[in-house]
This record gives C-alpha cells, structure tokens and sequence, in this order.
C-alpha cells in the first residue's frame, strides 16, 4: 500500500498473536515496515521473523528487494529485526542504519560479521535522492537503542514502537478505524509498555518541540498509521504528564468470596464520589487493568491471605504493576484472613515503593460481618473523596 507519493507500507498483519511478552493483545498486531523508493532505495524497519516470506512478497510487488540500498534498523527488537538476517541475505549490499547501542544489540543477536552499518545520532542525515533522512534517538523508549526516522520532505515520521498500538486491522490509518478507537489503542499500548518512561517522553516531546519538527504523518510499527499526529501527540502529552482522573480502579481477587465482599462494599461507596472500575486479577486482562490505572487517582488492592501472604494471583499482578511504575496515585489495601494477616503489608510494601499516599489498610478476618462491610463502605466513601481532588 503506498501510504504516501513513493513510501510503501510493506508490513503484515498478525491476526493470531494475543500475548505479546506478557502483554494480552486481545485484537492481535501489525508489524509496519516501508519502503522509500528514491534514488537510494530505502526499507524502514522489518518484521518478526516467521513473517519474512510475507514482507517479501509485498517489497516485490514494489521493486525487486536485492536493490535495497538502505535498511534502517529503528530498533533491535525481535518484532522489527527479526527478518534482517533474511533481508541481509537478499539485499547483500544494503547498509544497516541504526544507533550505536542498535548495532550493538543486532550484532548479540545475530551473526553481523560482513555487515555495512552506519551508526547515526540525533539530527544526522543521509539524503536518499529528493528526499533527506533525519534521526532522532529514543533512547529506552522503551530499549536503549530505540531511534526514529524524520523524513523531511514528507513531515513524516517512521516512529517504530513510539505512537503504536497493538491492533490487528485492514485498515492502515487512524481516521479509518476512528481516531479516538485509534487512541483508545495506543493508551493500552502506552499503559502496557511505555508508562514507565513517562518522564523521557516529556524531554523527547520538548526535544521534538525545540528541534521544530513539524509532523503532517506519523507511521508506527504497530497498528494504524496517524494522519492525524496532534491527537496522539496531545495524548501522550497526557500520560506523560501522569495527569489522573477522579477515578478508582479496585483490583482484587478471592478465596472464599470474602475478599469479593469487601471489594464491592468499597466499590459502592467509592462510586458515590468518583468514577469506578473494578476488576478481577484471574478473569481479567492485566493489560486493560493497567490501562485504567494509568489515569485513575486511586487505586485499592485486595487479596486474602494465603501462607501469611499475599494470594499468588494478586503476587503477579502486583509484580505487573510494580514494573510499570504508575505515579502519583492513592493506594488502598484490603482483604480477609483466617488466623494471622499478611497479604495487606505485602500490597502496602508495593504502594511504598512506587511512592503512593497510602491508606490505612482494611483487614477483615475470615468473612466479614455487615459491620465491617459497612466499614468498607465507608472505606470507599473516603477513597473516592480523595480521588475526587485531583
Ligand atoms: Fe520494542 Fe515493537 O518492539
């Protein structure tokens, strides 16, 4: 599909995918690569490597893939470098353009021995005929050796994982799909991968603003292509900023139902004052869990106890959110025990280490009784009120 005058996407579309390391794509993935045909002939990115033969077929419907002049590695990672090997082994004479810590990474993965590379930095060029190539490093958005690609002439950015969204689809741009469905994708996206970073993504934005790129088109490596980059760049610019919503999210899980009790007692108080989103470790999807706890002010976290500690399934959970580092949060633990506690300073340890204001925890032993649910009414009632002064 040629997405602009000579730029070519030449991806696939993953309709089976539905765990991404740990992160559940419930609507599968794309891998976009292009292709700029210039006077250099130039392949942006690739695929993950059992796609090869797919990637293949489309470059060819275009040009023939031995006369790849350049092959720009935005990033090592095996869902955009995993068909090089394949690439390199067509195009023999092709240069790798990628950073420094991108050679690096290619050359532990893969045997690079006879390989042409070009190693760029921020604001290096390499000009492919009428069209220029600009660089722009993204370091550790989200691995070290992330980079993007500027060309100029276009107002195009080739962003790879920056401004994507795991989305399986026919359709390649965001107004296709609808811009606000587009973004309802990236902010899963964003909550699942990039939310730790939130503070690098504010420098890069100001770097992008000093360095006045202007962007008519933004083309991810994953999911739909942005003719409208304003919205997303406002978005990130959002959750970036780490700004909440009055919104509680309850996350919970249970043995006996007793925890479950608590939960929505907390829940009905919690919705008199603000938005509520509750869900269960074990039936829900961590990945939709994190996506409204990006935005929400408050969150509660229950868990019965289980050999003096926390439930195993909370354990993993609380492990999820611990690496994705959310901020500026209010954090409410709870549960039932049978004869001695455990689960709620284990949930409080967590809330500590990401820095939340927390909450005296709500503790109930074995099942609790009309009191203490209406305790955790009130428990809500509290949490919500504080969610509510954002
Ligand atoms: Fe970091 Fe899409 O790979």
């Amino acid at each position: 599909m040629e997405i602009l005058e000579n730029v070519y996407w030449v991806g696939v579309i993953d309709w089976d995918e539905r765990d991404f390391h740990g992160f559940e794509i419930v609507r599968g993935a794309t891998y976009n690569a292009y292709l700029i045909i210039d006077k250099k002939i130039t392949l942006v990115d690739t695929v993950k490597h059992k796609f090869f033969p797919e990637m293949i077929e489309r470059i060819k419907q275009v040009i023939d893939p031995s006369q790849i002049d350049y092959i720009i590695s935005n990033h090592v990672e095996m869902d955009h470098s995993g068909s090089l090997v394949g690439m390199k082994k067509i195009a023999k004479d092709a240069t790798i353009v990628c950073t420094q810590k991108g050679k690096y990474g290619l050359c532990k993965y893969f045997d690079c021995g006879d390989w042409e590379f070009r190693v760029v930095r921020t604001g290096d060029e390499i000009k492919i005929g009428k069209r220029t190539l600009m660089f722009l490093e993204m370091r550790m958005l989200h691995w070290p050796d992330n980079m993007a690609t500027y060309v100029k002439e276009d107002k195009l950015l080739l962003s790879n994982d920056a401004f994507g969204q795991h989305i399986a689809s026919v359709e390649r741009f965001d107004e296709e799909i609808g811009v606000d469905e587009a973004i309802k994708w990236a902010k899963i996206y964003y909550a699942n991968i990039l939310m730790p970073f939130g503070n690098l993504i504010k420098k890069k934005l100001k770097e992008i603003g000093d360095l006045g790129l202007q962007f008519n088109m933004i083309a991810p490596s994953h999911g739909v292509i942005w003719r409208n980059p304003e919205k997303i760049i406002e978005s990130y610019a959002k959750w970036a900023n780490f700004e909440n919503e009055n919104k509680v999210v309850i996350v919970y899980d249970t043995m006996w139902k007793s925890t479950a009790k608590i939960a929505k007692a907390i829940a009905d108080g919690a919705a008199t004052k603000a938005k509520v989103r509750m869900f269960h470790v074990r039936r829900d999807a961590l990945s939709e869990i994190m996506t409204e706890i990006l935005d929400a002010k408050a969150i509660a976290i229950g868990s019965p106890t289980m050999h003096n500690t926390v439930f195993p399934p909370v354990a993993g959970f609380l492990a999820y959110m611990k690496g994705l580092k959310p901020k500026n949060k209010i954090g409410l633990a709870f549960g039932s025990y049978g004869w001695s506690g455990g689960a709620t300073k284990e949930i409080n340890r967590v809330f500590e280490e990401l820095r939340f204001e927390v909450m005296e925890p709500l503790e109930v032993m074995y099942k609790p009784t009309r009191e203490e649910l209406e305790m955790a009414y009130d428990v809500g009632v509290e949490l919500g009120k504080r969610a509510s002064k954002t």
